[in-house]
């Protein structure tokens, strides 16, 4: 079976989409459709490279959206008819709020729109579905109270990407995700995948309760149902 999947910028339930495509990948074609923030993301928290890894070859591609123009014309497969399902996950609040309204103006967007056009199914995980505290992880960060500001910064100096600015943060977008700081810093003073809590949003709630009002279009909870529905 030919699938799309799509990620956008969330890290709310990524780990758990990763594990997902994974295993989908092992029988069947599985195109991967990334959001701009999507592939920062998935970068943030190294899992870049396990997405990479099961793309490669036709209906099999890595299609970025930072590489596409402005009409998207990968997503014409969708509108006709290519593939059996289109599954967007994680989906952040942002693209549940276009999907909504009807914008299809980026690669993720837009692939929503062509499915429908094309009567494909669509199983969206978005990431805010009740009003409330959620827990979530959170990609390396810095613990400034625990940074002894050595000089030179032993995690610096062995970060693959020159992301740490010593003694004040790492930068997020030349992150990769690999933990080398973690091991690195003799003070532990990185720390990565630490949980927070957060709360959800009214507003992007009702989005989301919005969404299960759409033609073709199943809100799922949990990556972990996708199966099911296959
Ligand atoms: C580390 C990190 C984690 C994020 N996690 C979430 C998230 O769980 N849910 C969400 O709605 N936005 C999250 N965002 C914000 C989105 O990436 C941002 O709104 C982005 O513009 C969404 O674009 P997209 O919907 O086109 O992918 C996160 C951003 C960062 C840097």
């Amino acid at each position: 079976m030919r699938i799309a999947w799509a990620f956008t910028g969330a890290g709310h339930l990524l780990l758990e989409s990763v594990v997902e495509l994974e295993k989908l990948s092992l029988e069947h074609k599985v195109t991967v459709f990334l959001s701009r923030a999507g592939e920062e993301v998935l970068k943030m928290y190294g899992l870049f490279n396990r997405v990479k890894k099961v793309t490669g070859g036709y209906y099999r591609e890595l299609a970025l959206e930072r590489e596409q123009e402005y009409s998207y014309p990968i997503t014409g497969r969708l509108s006709m008819g290519r593939y059996k399902l289109l599954i967007v996950s994680p989906t952040t609040s942002n693209t549940v709020a276009k999907i909504v309204h009807g914008i299809a103006d980026n690669l993720i967007t837009n692939a929503v729109a062509q499915a429908g056009k094309g009567k494909v199914k669509t199983l969206i995980i978005p990431v805010d579905l009740e009003e409330g505290d959620v827990d979530t992880v959170l990609p390396s960060k810095l613990e400034l109270e625990k940074c002894e500001n050595c000089q030179p910064c032993k995690a610096a100096a062995a970060c693959p990407q020159d992301a740490i600015i010593p003694g004040t943060e790492i930068n997020l977008l030349k992150c990769s995700g690999c933990g080398t700081c973690e091991l690195t810093c003799p003070f532990q003073a990185i720390s990565g995948g630490k949980i927070i809590t957060i709360y959800m949003r009214y507003l992007d709630v009702e989005n989301t309760r919005k969404l299960t009002h759409l033609n073709g279009v199943s809100v799922l909870e949990n990556p972990n149902d996708i199966e099911k529905h296959i």
